[in-house]
């Protein structure tokens, strides 16, 4: 959602409805499946009676945000005990609220490979929300998925790759609902940059609308659509509709994703909710799919009687462009996971809210506050610390650097390590723009998904804390200008002796509303890194980062270790320390690839251009996806593309060793099982079904194979390793090139020294097929399939293969 006011003003306008792009466009489907409330039924019954109950203006009330306490408001309806819908942002903490805890980021919980700790994680979060009296959260993330490595808001999400991103998203699905709140999955489909993600006006005042993503079938389905059908199977309750348009059609008023992908091929049960500002349209978006309007108005903070949605769903009903039967549908969406998550008895909002989201104006509604400033941290602070090293990766060790070994002296260089200066709530004014700030860590990053800081360890602070029990004589520098243009002469004088170890802490903002301008860490990284390593040989670099770094500086000989930490939340400091100090073995894995150069990544630009910036014609935002399958290490491993470290990639303290690949199949198609048997009988498409099922075909989440290794501790310390399983299919004759090898498995073992375990990765009939545009049907090619496992996405240390369609 949109936060920043400078922003705003874009919304405001004229909004005109898109015309197709010329790249394709989007075939109509209608009418908007009805929901059945599969997995629900009881609280589908009771949402049936509420349903009938309601008059038509209740009803129209129900689908159209109002201003209230929250960031989104449904009003309450006191006759029906109906206390209204509170909605929070955001995917890492509820962003605004006080007394409330700030977790790793989604690209810090994905770097962290470790289902239990994701699925914690959204226990957490939840109660947290639901202590606060926020019925629906708005998170996680899973859109962008990351395609373009300059995106803005990757780091909210995962991973560039979906099977991972599935996962993290499955994960903390069933945590948050698990602890009563509702995840709302978002941003559906397709929104990969910030950059023209909404309609600006030209300087002739026409609009220009928000930039198109033009995404063939296949790669929709084999990346964008993936981790939502986790979400939908997951049982997620609410999914967010996204701010571009995909094929020239509005995301929130596209049938053919909202009606035929979501609702239809993945059964989805719940409701879509617009993103704030996303509706275009009233009509055309129902019909359309689109069961909520968010926040309500035409603009934000506008006239509560002016929306798409409100007063024109009831005339729209009236004269027959939309049907009762479909405006009742949309009510069920919303009401039966209300029921189902028994929300119908439910902590009150705090009562601090309203002062906190202050971008609202007075309310009509009574909402039922509480008392203020309610603390729903408990101990959530252990999780977090543990997430923050969980989520940290050793990239480069030489000489056994790392764990640092009670050193004599120490130097803290860069104006990452300190605390911070501007505050502890990263959406204020200060963080407005590309850059951020100069000094201070940076525990998470901008816009909607960040969240108000209750305290901060900063590592700094940690350090010092720490070496004090050896000792270790501290100095440090935090003024990367400094650093970078005076050089070793310019500040050696200020630290001396010269310290065994150097650790040069650097940061990398990023924010919802702007993409990356470059690749690199900021406030002239490698200028620090190079002047530190000119003068200390065992220079240690450790990054906080809101996306992915290129790393100029990795081979210098005197950078002998390398941590890539991600955003770890408000346990920043104490995070890093046991990692530097060995308290916790390091067993974080890259979620992205870094390539060798920033101009490797052109491959998934940004679009942007002068000429765009200036254009007068309304279309001419229009985003090809030509890249297909081909991004991240899809990308690198089709082209055999150097780079620097590689997707899955990440060190420990000690060393694992892979033996024993074995396949079983499961027999689900009646044909042998066992070890090394062949699953006879299975055909390439799942068998049919007349029943919509949460997550599409249920025959696309059977398993089919069970792949298994050993995995052994063969070092001299406990660790944990992550087994990584990637499928090779071959190649298929529809003209997009099908990836060499796609992550299929994983898993995260802790083991102590000289122990080993057998792992089993189930796959799926998902998992071994692709989408086949002709078909319109996930299909399993024939021929051999290869199955690579190891430690990353280029090292495999054990392979075999299949043959499951002959
Ligand atoms: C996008 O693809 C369409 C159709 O192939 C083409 O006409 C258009 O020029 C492309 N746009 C860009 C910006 O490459
Ligand atoms: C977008 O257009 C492409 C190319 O015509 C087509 O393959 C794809 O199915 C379309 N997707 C949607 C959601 O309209
Ligand atoms: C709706 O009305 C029916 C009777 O018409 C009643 O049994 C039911 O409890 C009411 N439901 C709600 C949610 O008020
Ligand atoms: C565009 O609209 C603004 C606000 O209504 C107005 O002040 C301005 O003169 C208009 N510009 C042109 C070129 O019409
Ligand atoms: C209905 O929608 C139009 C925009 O299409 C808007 O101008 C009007 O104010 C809306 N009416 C109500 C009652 O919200
Ligand atoms: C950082 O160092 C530069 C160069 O020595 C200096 O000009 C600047 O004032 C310093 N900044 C602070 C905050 O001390
Ligand atoms: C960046 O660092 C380099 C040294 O590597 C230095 O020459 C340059 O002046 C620095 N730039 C800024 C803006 O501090
Ligand atoms: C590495 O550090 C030594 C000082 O120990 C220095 O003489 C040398 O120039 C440094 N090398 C690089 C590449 O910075
Ligand atoms: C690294 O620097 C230390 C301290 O300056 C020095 O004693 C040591 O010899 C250097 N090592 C190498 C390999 O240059
Ligand atoms: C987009 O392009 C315009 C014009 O070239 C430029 O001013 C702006 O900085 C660009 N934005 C990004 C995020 O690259
Ligand atoms: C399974 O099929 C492969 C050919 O794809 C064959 O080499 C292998 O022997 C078969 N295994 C069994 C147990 O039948
Ligand atoms: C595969 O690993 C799982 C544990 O993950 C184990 O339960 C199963 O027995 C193993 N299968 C074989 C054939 O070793």
């Amino acid at each position: 959602m949109l936060i920043l006011s400078a922003l705003l003003a874009a919304l405001v306008g004229d909004l005109v409805v898109a015309q197709d792009s010329d790249y394709g466009s989007s075939p109509p489907v209608y009418p908007s499946p009805g929901t059945q409330g599969i997995g629900w039924e009881a609280a589908f019954a009771r949402a049936e009676a509420f349903v009938a109950n309601l008059t038509a203006d209740e009803k129209a009330q129900l689908v159209t945000g109002t201003s209230g306490p929250c960031v989104g408001n449904i009003g309450a309806i006191p006759r029906l005990g109906f206390n209204g819908l509170c909605l929070q942002d955001g995917p890492l903490a509820i962003r605004q609220a006080t007394y409330a805890s700030v977790f790793p980021a989604g690209l810090t919980t994905a770097a962290s490979w470790d289902r239990g700790l994701m699925n914690l994680r959204g226990i957490y979060l939840g109660a947290e929300f639901k202590g606060k009296g926020a019925h629906v959260a708005l998170g996680p993330v899973v859109a962008p998925l990351g395609r373009a490595a300059y995106g803005g808001r990757n780091w909210e999400g995962f991973s560039p790759d979906p099977y991972l991103t599935g996962v993290a998203a499955e994960e903390t699905i069933m945590g948050m609902q698990q602890s009563g709140i509702q995840a709302c999955l978002k941003h559906f489909i397709g929104y990969e940059q910030e950059t023209q993600r909404n309609p600006s006006l030209s300087p002739d005042n026409v609009t220009i609308e928000s930039v198109s993503s033009n995404i063939d079938d296949r790669t929709l389905h084999e990346l964008y659509l993936w981790p939502f059908a986790n979400g939908v199977k997951a049982g997620v309750a609410s999914i967010m509709c996204s701010y571009n348009r995909i094929n020239g059609s509005y995301a929130c008023q596209n049938s053919k994703t909202q009606n035929g992908l979501l609702k239809g091929e993945l059964g989805f049960q719940g409701y879509v909710m617009s993103d704030w500002g996303g509706t275009h349209s009233g009509v055309a978006s129902i019909n359309a799919g689109l069961d909520m309007d968010m926040p309500g108005p035409l603009s934000f903070g506008g006239d509560q009687n002016s929306s798409f949605f409100g007063g024109n769903v009831t005339s729209a009903v009236n004269n027959g462009s939309v049907s009762e039967t479909r405006v009742n549908d949309m009510i069920m969406r919303i009401m039966t996971p209300y029921f189902f998550l028994q929300q119908d008895e439910y902590p009150p909002i705090d009562g601090e809210e309203p002062a906190l989201n202050s971008n609202f104006p007075p309310y009509d509604y009574q909402f039922t506050l509480g008392a203020s400033n309610v603390d729903v941290r408990d101990d959530h602070n252990q999780l977090i610390r543990e997430l923050g090293s969980a989520g940290t990766v050793l990239l480069k060790n030489v000489g056994n650097t790392l764990p640092l070994k009670a050193p004599k002296t120490m130097g803290v260089f860069g104006n990452d390590a300190g605390d911070v200066v501007d505050g502890l709530y990263f959406s204020g004014a200060a963080f407005q723009n590309q850059y951020g700030y100069e000094y201070g860590t940076l525990p998470v990053a901008g816009g909607s998904g960040t969240g108000r800081l209750s305290y901060l360890v900063s590592p700094l602070e940690a350090i010092k804390t720490r070496a004090a029990q050896d000792g270790t004589l501290v100095q440090y520098i935090l003024n990367n200008t400094l650093l970078s243009t005076e050089g070793p002469s310019g500040f050696s004088s200020a630290i001396l002796p010269v310290p065994q170890v150097c650790l040069v802490f650097l940061k990398t903002w990023a924010s919802e509303g702007y993409d990356r301008v470059g690749l690199e860490a900021d406030w002239n990284s490698t200028g620090v890194v190079e002047s530190v390593a000119s003068y200390c040989n065992n220079t240690v670099v450790i990054t906080h980062s809101g996306g992915l770094n290129v790393m100029p500086w990795a081979d210098n000989p005197n950078v002998t270790a390398i941590l890539a930490a991600h955003l770890p939340g408000e346990e920043s400091g104490n995070s890093i320390v046991d990692i530097l100090y060995g308290a916790v073995n390091p067993s974080g894995k890259l979620p992205y690839t870094i390539a060798l150069n920033a101009s490797d990544y052109n491959f998934a630009p940004i679009t942007n251009s002068t000429a765009l910036v200036e254009t007068e014609d309304p279309n001419a935002w229009q985003s090809n996806f030509t890249e297909g399958l081909l991004i991240d290490y899809r990308h690198f491993d089709y082209y055999n593309q150097s780079v620097a470290f590689e997707f899955g990639f990440g060190l420990s303290y000690t060393t694992f060793d892979m033996s024993g690949i074995g396949v079983t199949s499961s027999g689900v198609a009646g044909g042998g099982t066992g070890w090394g048997a062949n699953n006879t009988g299975v055909t390439s498409t799942p068998p049919s079904t007349n029943t919509s099922s949460p997550g599409g075909n249920p025959a696309l989440w059977e398993t089919l194979y069970t792949v298994n290794v050993t995995v052994a501790n063969t070092g001299g310390v406990a660790g944990a390793a992550v087994p990584q399983l990637y499928v090779s299919l071959p190649q298929v004759p529809d003209g997009d090139p099908t990836p060499v090898n796609v992550l299929r498995g994983f898993d995260k073992i802790m083991l102590q020294p000289g122990q080993s375990q057998s792992i089993g990765f189930d796959l799926a009939r998902r998992d071994l097929s692709y989408w086949d545009t002709n078909a319109q049907q996930w299909t399993i090619p024939s021929g051999p399939i290869g199955l690579n496992a190891g430690f990353s996405s280029r090292d495999f240390r054990q392979t075999s293969q299949i043959t499951v369609v002959s």
